[in-house]
């Protein structure tokens, strides 16, 4: 039996998280400019993205780029947003043809106008689709989302709308930029780097985290499928132990 036919038989995530890792190094290992990286990662998404709609998986969520990047030289920041806006103009058709909702979390108004808009117009035209939701994380940094968040829940409880002693998971799950989106199940890092970098530290709470030294211009549907397999193949506890889990199991089957 292959990889595809193992996975498809078993628990599918529900949510991966990607942090799409070593677009610089593909491309310096070629002689060229880091951009050429980033414009050679395109088919990488389209094969995650895909791939994981075909076994079932509802959501993607992609770290295109952090509230950090912005440090980066101007060419590249200039570059990157320039192929985020011309590369979502150019996929719509084949969002509408896969049933992919385009979503986007972040400090978006952070983003140039251009691609701001092309972001607002992806998004709406790509709104009734429900295959799968890819979300797009720009200008996103964790601690900023969760500054934010704190803030909004702050200004509901001085303004009276919210009682303190009623803030929860869920009051806090419906102030993130991820309110629409369940919890992370399975996070792939690609490039060997074994870090969060700032990326989904709430909703990461139970991922499973999955590192490959594939860098990301390489990654394709076998790779996802390797992560998938892992995934299942961990006992994921939420806290409980192996025999109360074995036990839950059981009364289930
Ligand atoms: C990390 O590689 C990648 C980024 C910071 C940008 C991610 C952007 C893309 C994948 C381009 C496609 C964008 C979309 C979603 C349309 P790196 O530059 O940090 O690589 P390095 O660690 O090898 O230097």
């Amino acid at each position: 039996m292959n990889l595809l036919e193992q996975i498809k038989n078993n628990k599918i995530p529900k949510h991966i998280a990607i942090i799409m890792d070593g677009n610089g190094r593909w491309a310096k290992k070629q002689g060229m400019a880091r951009i050429f990286g980033h414009r050679n990662a395109l088919t990488a998404v389209r094969e995650a993205v895909i791939g994981a709609s075909e076994i079932g998986t509802e959501a993607v969520t992609l770290y295109a780029f952090s509230t950090e990047n912005w440090n980066r030289p101007k060419l590249e920041v200039d570059a990157l947003m320039t192929l985020l806006t011309k590369s979502l103009k150019k996929e719509v058709p084949d969002f509408q043809k896969n049933g992919v909702k385009v979503n986007a979390i972040g400090r978006l108004t952070d983003l140039p106008k251009k691609a701001l808009e092309t972001l607002k117009e992806v998004i709406d035209v790509t709104k009734t689709n429900t295959k799968i939701t890819l979300t797009f994380s720009l200008s996103y940094g964790s601690r900023e989302e969760i500054t934010s968040c704190i803030k909004k829940i702050a200004t509901k409880v001085k303004e009276g709308v919210l009682d303190i002693n009623a803030i929860n998971d869920n009051v806090v799950h419906q102030n993130l930029y991820t309110h629409n989106l369940p919890d992370v199940d399975l996070m792939i890092r690609t490039s060997g780097e074994q870090r969060l970098s700032n990326y989904l530290l709430w909703q990461m709470a139970y991922a499973e985290l999955y590192f490959t030294d594939v860098l990301w211009p390489d990654f394709r549907r076998e790779d996802l499928y390797k992560a998938i397999y892992t995934y299942q193949n961990r006992e994921r506890r939420f806290g409980k132990t192996s025999e109360q889990l074995d036990g839950e199991h059981e009364q289930t089957t």
